[in-house]
C-alpha cells in the first residue's frame, strides 16, 4: 500500500489547518507548504510538534521550490491563493499567485507522476447563477482575476490529465465559514459584521429585503471533502462543495440574533441591492467522493458564536 503522506500548499490557512487537522486524525504525515503570508505560523510550528507534520516556508511562484517539496509524495492537496478581495485591486498578484503559482504545482505533479492533486477551486466560477441549484455543467462566468484564474486552474488540470494522465479533483467550494476564519473573509464578512453588531446590543443592518441568498458551508464539512477526495476512486472532475440549501442574509441575521441571544429585530435600510443568490446542486459529490455536508447552518453558526 502506498505510504499515506500528503503534501498540503496552502495548509497554515483557515481551511488548510482544518484539513491537516482531520488528515492526522486519519493517520497522514502531512507536509505543509506556504509562503505565510496569511497562514498561521504559530498554529502549523504546534502542528510540527506532533512529529507527523513538516512545514515549508517557500512560495508557489518559485517553481523549484514547490518541485523539491513534492518529491516523493503521491498526494497532493493545492489551497494557495491570493484572496478574492486582493484580486481587483492587485490583478498582478492575482495571476501571478493563482495562474502561474498553481501552473507549477500541476506541472510538477504532473512530472512527479502524483496519483490524486486536489485543488480548491470556487463556486465564483459560476458568475452570477442562471438558476437554483448550480450544477457543476452549467455555463461558466467568471468575473474578476480571481474568478478566472479560479477557472483556468480548472482548464489547466484538464489539459494535465488529458496529455499527461495527471489523476485531479477540483473542489468548488461555496461560502465557507467557521473557526478560524479572517474577520476580511470576502462573501462571510457579513457573520462578522453581525454578530459585532448584536454583541454590542445593536441590531443588524440589512440592505434592501435580505433576499440575497449564500450557500454557508462550515469549514470542517468542507476539510472532509477535501480529505474524501485524496481517494475516490473516480476523478478529474469538478465538484460544487456546498450544502445545497441557499440561506437568505434576512434569515441568517435571524440564526445570528438566537446565537448571540439578544432581544432585538433586524432593521431593513430600504434600497436597490442586486439579489444574488446561491445553492449547490450537491449530487456529484456524493457520487463521486461520497460526500454531504453534515453541519446544519444553526448548529455551525451558533457554535462560531460562541467560541469567539
Ligand atoms: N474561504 C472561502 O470561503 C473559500 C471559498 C471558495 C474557495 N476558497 C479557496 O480555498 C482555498 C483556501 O482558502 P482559505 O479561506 O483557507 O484562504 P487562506 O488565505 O486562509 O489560506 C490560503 C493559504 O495559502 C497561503 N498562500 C497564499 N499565497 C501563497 C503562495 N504564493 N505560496 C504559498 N502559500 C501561499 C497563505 O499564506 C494561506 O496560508 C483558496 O484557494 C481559496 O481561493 C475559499
Amino acid at each position: 500500500m502506498t505510504e499515506k503522506k500528503v503534501l498540503v500548499i496552502g495548509g497554515a490557512g483557515f481551511i488548510g489547518l482544518h484539513v491537516v487537522e482531520q488528515l492526522l486524525e486519519q493517520d497522514w504525515t502531512v507536509r505543509i507548504f506556504d509562503n505565510m503570508v496569511r497562514g498561521d505560523r504559530d498554529r502549523a510550528a504546534e502542528l510540527a510538534k506532533s512529529g507527523r507534520v513538516d512545514v515549508i516556508d517557500q512560495d508557489t511562484r518559485n517553481g523549484a521550490a514547490v518541485y523539491s517539496a513534492m518529491k516523493g509524495y503521491d498526494y497532493v492537496i493545492h489551497l494557495a491563493a491570493d484572496s478574492i478581495n486582493k484580486s481587483v485591486a492587485d490583478p498582478y498578484s492575482s495571476i501571478d499567485i493563482n495562474m502561474v503559482g498553481s501552473h507549477n504545482v500541476f506541472a510538477a505533479a504532473a512530472d512527479l507522476g502524483v496519483k490524486r492533486i486536489v485543488v480548491a477551486s470556487s463556486a465564483s466560477v459560476y458568475g452570477d447563477p442562471q438558476k437554483l441549484p448550480m450544477h457543476e455543467d452549467d455555463k461558466l462566468d467568471p468575473l474578476t482575476p480571481y474568478c478566472i484564474g479560479k477557472r483556468t486552474g480548472e482548464d489547466l488540470l484538464g489539459y494535465y490529465g488529458r496529455s499527461r494522465g495527471l489523476s485531479w479533483i477540483a473542489l468548488r467550494f461555496f461560502n465557507v465559514y467557521g473557526e478560524g476564519q479572517k474577520t476580511t473573509a470576502y462573501y462571510t464578512s457579513v457573520i462578522n459584521h453581525f454578530v459585532n453588531r448584536l454583541k454590542n446590543g445593536e441590531a443588524p443592518i440589512i440592505d434592501g429585503e435580505g433576499k440575497q441568498s449564500m450557500d454557508f458551508i462550515h469549514v470542517r464539512d468542507i476539510a472532509r471533502a477535501v480529505v474524501l477526495s485524496l481517494t475516490s476512486e473516480t476523478g478529474n472532475v469538478p465538484i460544487n462543495v456546498g450544502t445545497g440549501i441557499d440561506t437568505t442574509v434576512a434569515e441568517l441575521a435571524h440564526i445570528l440574533i438566537d446565537a448571540v441571544g439578544v432581544d432585538v429585530e433586524p432593521q431593513f435600510n430600504p434600497r436597490d441591492v442586486l439579489v444574488s443568490r446561491r445553492a449547490a446542486d450537491t449530487t456529484r459529490a456524493k457520487d463521486i467522493i461520497g460526500f454531504e455536508a453534515t453541519i446544519p447552518v444553526r448548529e455551525g453558526m451558533t457554535a462560531l458564536v460562541q467560541s469567539s
